[in-house]
């Protein structure tokens, strides 16, 4: 079974199916998938399903780009939503300078540490976007030891995955690895150990090859792992085991 760690069903994007998709998931080779939210009101509706759905869990945060109405109260929101027994990280939280219209940088910072000093206190790990913001995020993280999370998306260096693996942190790989144009994602995903690796498909978006400008879902992250097998040169049914297992590990599930 595959286990996709990173999937947005909460998206209009799913509006006009959403309960059929994620109903025939398990019969569709997907046996686990990690919703998590990007605003508290997304974070809520990330829960609601991993209610309504067994094989749907739920990640609670606010997202860089959906942080500019951030107020502390929010971090109680989100602590209360983490209470729920199928919230199984706080995220999606990070830094992203992609975008000019964004909330300034100091802001981003401001966000992203209440809500990892949140995850400390709940133990619970992260799920972190990075986007065109490596050094500070990195430098970020690294002031709460002992935290665990992962790099969704993993978009820097090689140098960096391997001191975010020296931290005992996850890279998680997804539709971008099988773009024409991966070749840094593909020197990481060929080097990073094993235990480490996580597949996600970041649904609705980053479909991967052969499906890029279609709406992506959950099924599709057979396409980042047979990848992921065909580069490190191990069988299909291996790829998905080792992500599987890594996947409930990195979860507690
Ligand atoms: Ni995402």
């Amino acid at each position: 079974m595959l286990f996709d760690t990173h999937a947005h069903y909460d998206d209009e994007a799913f509006d006009a199916d959403r309960d059929a998709l994620l109903t025939a998931m398990p019969q569709r080779g997907v046996g686990r998938i990690v919703n998590p939210g990007c605003t508290v009101a997304s974070s809520k509706t990330a829960v609601e399903l991993a209610e309504r759905y067994d094989h749907v869990y739920a990640a609670v945060g606010i997202h860089p780009e959906e942080c500019g109405d951030f107020v502390p109260a929010h971090i109680d929101e989100l602590r209360t939503l983490a209470q729920h027994e199928k919230v199984v990280a706080i995220g999606e939280i990070g830094l992203d300078y992609h975008w000019p219209e964004n909330p300034s940088h100091e802001f981003q910072q401001m966000v992203l540490r209440s809500q990892l000093r949140l995850a400390q206190e709940l133990a619970l790990p992260v799920i972190i976007h990075d986007r065109d913001a490596h050094a500070d995020t990195l430098a970020i993280v690294q002031e709460y030891p002992g935290l665990r999370g992962v790099f969704h998306c993993y978009s820097g260096s090689a140098e960096m995955a391997r001191e975010i693996i020296a931290m005992g942190w996850y890279l998680g790989f997804d539709g971008p690895l099988t773009y024409k144009n991966a070749r840094k994602a593909i020197a990481v995903a060929k080097e990073v150990p094993p235990e480490r690796i996580l597949i996600e498909t970041d649904s609705p978006y980053l479909p991967p090859v052969p499906h890029r400008g279609e709406r992506n879902d959950s099924t599709l992250v057979s396409f980042v792992c047979d990848k992921l097998a065909e580069l490190r040169g191990v069988t299909r049914e291996d790829m998905e085991h080792i992500t599987w297992e890594n996947a409930c590990r990195f979860f507690g599930i």
